[in-house]
């Protein structure tokens, strides 16, 4: 037997209605922020994520799946969707002439990562990514609207963690602070965190490593070094969110994972994740479009992963549907009656099956049931001596005789 590989996902029927329900939340969401839809590549130059991550996050010098392509190129498959956005938004430059540009996206990741419960390899996010505004309002709408799609997936128990990183001017001096703290630590740290010291500093606070966690608690904090526009953005964020009774937690070691962020960075965490507790994440990315050669562009935005909020709705229920109708038929004949109300029922709209092969009516009851079926449309020697149908109400057990020429009028009743 063929096997999938490590870390990929089938998605089978019985998890698509749940998988539906959390695209189509998001999708009714984001419109109500304005939010449009842009559809992107799966694969891009390998130089836009190793350009707009930076090349030493975990997620560039480990996690990427890069191959060439036949002309020698570096492609890579994409592990995050806000680099790509930014390529498209410089790259399609007609969208810079509006002031403000809301876009969304919904689609497959791919990161080089030890697959464990909620870490794939081949992940889905759904994301947002806003250009053209550096005001503090931007960055409370969009925690807004996640807290929005959370509650409305149905997500009661999380937090969301809320931090500033500040900007590159305040970041100087903070950092260079931070790399005295952990210099005194160096034989306490990880190996990788060694190597973080003199390459990416900041990337310190972000280890999981037990004894490297237990040195982040006394290292100094970036709002102590704010100017004083990074501190005031920060206040109006926090105080926008507190108008609103959005409750969130400061976390002032909250630096995320991606060297593109500046000023606000928040995560949306739950418990009942376990280790890989994020299910929605994000930040504000003030120099990343002109990086890629566009207009200066402030820029904010997020994105939440698909498997991890199902893993959060594992339990609960959605309103699910079956199908409109199931067609149980005794014989031949009733059987080309059930191939022609087959197709005026689909031709009007509505979802209908039947067992062609079947002739017991007991097996085909029990398959409408299967089905979560409204209703079963039996077509029996009587009905066809007599030109009508029986109908019957699958939930409520009630049938009745219907024409065949009123079934459809009979059946929108519903609608
Ligand atoms: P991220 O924190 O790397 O941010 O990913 C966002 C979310 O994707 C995470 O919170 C998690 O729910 C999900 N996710 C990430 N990796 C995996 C994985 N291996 N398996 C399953 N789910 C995963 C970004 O990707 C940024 N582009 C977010 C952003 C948009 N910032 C600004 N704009």
């Amino acid at each position: 037997m063929i096997q999938k590989a490590p870390g990929v996902e089938d998605i089978f029927p019985d998890k698509i209605e749940k998988w539906n329900f959390v695209q189509k939340t998001a999708r009714e969401i984001f419109a109500r922020y304005n939010f449009k839809e842009i559809i992107l590549p799966i694969m891009e130059y390998t130089e836009v994520f190793a350009r707009g991550l930076g090349d030493e996050t975990d997620i560039v010098s480990k996690e990427m799946f890069t191959f060439e392509d036949r002309g020698g190129r570096s492609l890579t498959l994409r592990p995050e969707g806000t680099a790509p956005t930014v390529r498209a938004f410089v790259e399609n430059g007609e969208f810079n002439r509006l002031s403000i540009n809301k876009f969304f996206y919904s689609g497959p990741m791919f990161r080089a990562e030890r697959p464990q419960r909620g870490r794939l390899r081949q992940f889905n996010q759904v994301g947002a990514e806003l250009f053209g505004s550096s005001d503090p309002y931007h960055d409370f709408e969009i925690i807004a609207m996640i807290n929005d799609f959370t509650r409305s997936v149905g997500i009661e128990k999380y937090k969301i963690l809320l931090n500033s990183i500040g900007c590159s001017n305040c970041r100087k001096e903070y950092i260079s602070k931070l790399k005295e703290y952990y210099q005194s630590k160096q034989d306490v740290l990880c190996q990788d965190c060694n190597k973080r010291l003199t390459n990416n500093t900041l990337r310190l606070l972000d280890c999981k490593q037990k004894s490297c966690l237990e040195l982040k608690n006394n290292a100094p904090l970036i709002r102590d070094f704010f100017d004083e526009e990074c501190s005031e953005h920060f206040t109006k964020v926090k105080q926008y969110l507190q108008a609103n009774n959005i409750p969130f937690t400061e976390e002032p070691h909250l630096v995320r994972g991606l060297d593109y962020y500046n000023k606000t960075t928040f995560e949306f965490v739950s418990e009942d994740l376990g280790g890989q507790n994020a299910f929605a994440a994000g930040g504000r990315y003030d120099s990343l479009v002109e990086r890629f050669g566009g207009n200066p562009t402030p820029a904010i935005g997020f994105a939440a992963g698909i498997e991890r909020i199902l893993l959060l709705i594992e339990n609960k229920s959605i309103p699910s549907k079956g199908i409109d109708a199931y067609i149980i038929h005794s014989c031949e004949e009733a059987f080309k009656e059930a191939m022609s109300i087959l197709s005026t029922l689909r031709s009007k709209g509505f979802s209908v099956d039947f067992d062609p092969s079947s002739k017991s009516f007991k097996s085909q009851f029990k398959k409408a049931d299967r089905e979560k079926a409204s209703y079963a449309i039996i077509i029996g020697e009587d009905e066809l001596r007599t030109g009508s149908l029986t109908v019957k109400n699958l939930t409520s057990g009630e049938q009745e005789l219907v024409l065949k020429n009123d079934l459809v009028d009979y059946l929108s009743r519903d609608r």
